[in-house]
């Protein structure tokens, strides 16, 4: 244990620990491995179940490194799979909202699909209005990406790895990505994100788990209660890019600098609210610049007392409520997702910062390494 980062959130202490150098544990069971069926062009996609001695288990396919289920214990033991997903790969094929996905080259919105690196105009498809949203029309989320269970002092782990090509979605450099999922024994899911380049590239990688801490088609997350650790969030046009303000949250909606439901403020008349359609934004978290994963959120399901922590490296954290979630899912237990029934919490890079020379950068270089660590805690009280 090499790194520990202490937080402190009002009168409780949240330890969160990040052991990655530390030595390998030494006796443990293989993780699980189960087809997971075809894509419609023949691959064949696997399926890898985590669990840890709690019971607690994350499957995560090959199919867009996707997490496709995470069941965690309530106040009571009851175990519950609080992340939205699909009964079958097909629903991972057609999915337009990214359950559970792994999202990038470059995760959230690039402004007109456009940006310029070292004097060169990039164009990418635009899948969102006039703007490129989470990788372009064919992203990280639908790509086929190789597995193998690997060593970890975390807990079961496996490592996921893909090759974004020259000019893939008109990003440039040969992009390595591996992304690497572990579960340990404190019911920590950890994701860890590493990348290099051939050529001078932008990237922004994040999961995209849709939680409802009552578990999947339960209803709406209205009533769960959140804190952000940020004092200040990045205020957005109509069409979801950041204006480039670093705005106070203090005395607006967006301030859960303390305790509130998310439902409290979410139909206020705030002009970021409507252009949100609820909260679709992102905060500038407090901690996050450092290389342990700072405290970063802090989600309460007064119900069944499931309690979710993320921590992370990232500078950012898009709070997005299921808006455009509309009824049109059959979700894995055959409950539809209607408006509101889950929320994520998208550790991040600024949207947009490619266009940003002011936000943190997205930029790597050829022999820089991107490094990302964000976990997700669980407990109940
Ligand atoms: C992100 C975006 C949202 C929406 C979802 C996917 O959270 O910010 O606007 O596109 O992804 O539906």
């Amino acid at each position: 244990m090499r790194e520990i980062a202490v937080l402190l959130l009002g009168a409780a202490t949240v330890m969160f620990t990040d052991k990655t150098s530390s030595k390998p544990q030494t006796t443990r069971s293989a993780v699980e491995k189960r087809s997971f069926g075809n894509t419609p062009e023949g691959a064949a996609i696997d399926l890898y179940v985590l669990k840890n001695k709690n019971g607690v288990e994350a499957d995560v396919i090959t199919f867009g490194a996707t997490l496709v289920s995470l069941k965690t214990p309530d106040r009571s033991g009851n175990m519950a799979d609080v992340v939205l997903g699909y009964k079958d790969l097909d629903g991972y094929v057609n999915d337009k909202a990214y359950l559970g996905a792994t999202v990038g080259r470059y995760a959230n919105r690039v402004a007109n699909g456009k940006f310029t690196l070292d004097g060169k105009t990039y164009e990418l498809p635009k899948n969102d209005g006039p703007n490129t949203l989470h990788g372009g029309l064919k992203g990280f989320n639908k790509r086929l990406w190789a597995a193998h269970e690997v060593s970890s002092p975390n807990g079961q782990a496996v490592r996921f790895s893909y090759v974004s090509k020259d000019g893939e979605e008109g990003f440039p450099g040969n992009l390595k990505v591996d992304v690497t999922y572990s579960l340990s024994n404190d019911n920590a899911l950890r994701i860890e994100y590493a990348a290099t380049t051939d050529k001078t590239t932008v990237v922004n990688l994040t999961n995209h788990a849709y939680f409802n801490l009552a578990g999947e088609g339960s209803g709406d997350i209205l009533g769960h209660e959140l804190t952000l650790h940020a004092n200040r969030f990045t205020p957005v046009s109509s069409t979801l890019i950041p204006t480039g303000e670093s705005r106070a949250v203090k005395g607006t909606p967006f301030d859960f600098t303390t305790v509130h439901s998310i439902g409290e403020r979410i139909d206020q008349d705030d002009e970021q609210l409507k252009f949100g359609k609820g909260y679709d934004h992102n905060w500038v978290l407090n901690g996050g610049k450092g290389a342990a994963p700072a405290l970063a959120a802090e989600a309460h399901d007064p119900k069944s007392g499931r309690v979710l922590q993320v921590a992370t490296t990232e500078p950012g954290i898009q709070l997005y409520t299921g808006n455009f979630l509309d009824g049109t899912i059959q979700g894995k237990s055959g409950a539809a997702y209607n408006r509101r029934n889950a929320f994520c919490l998208e550790t991040q890079h600024f949207p947009d910062s490619p266009n940003h020379p002011d936000f943190p950068s997205t930029v790597l270089k050829p022999g820089q390494r991107f490094h990302s660590v964000t976990i997700y805690k669980f407990s109940a009280r």
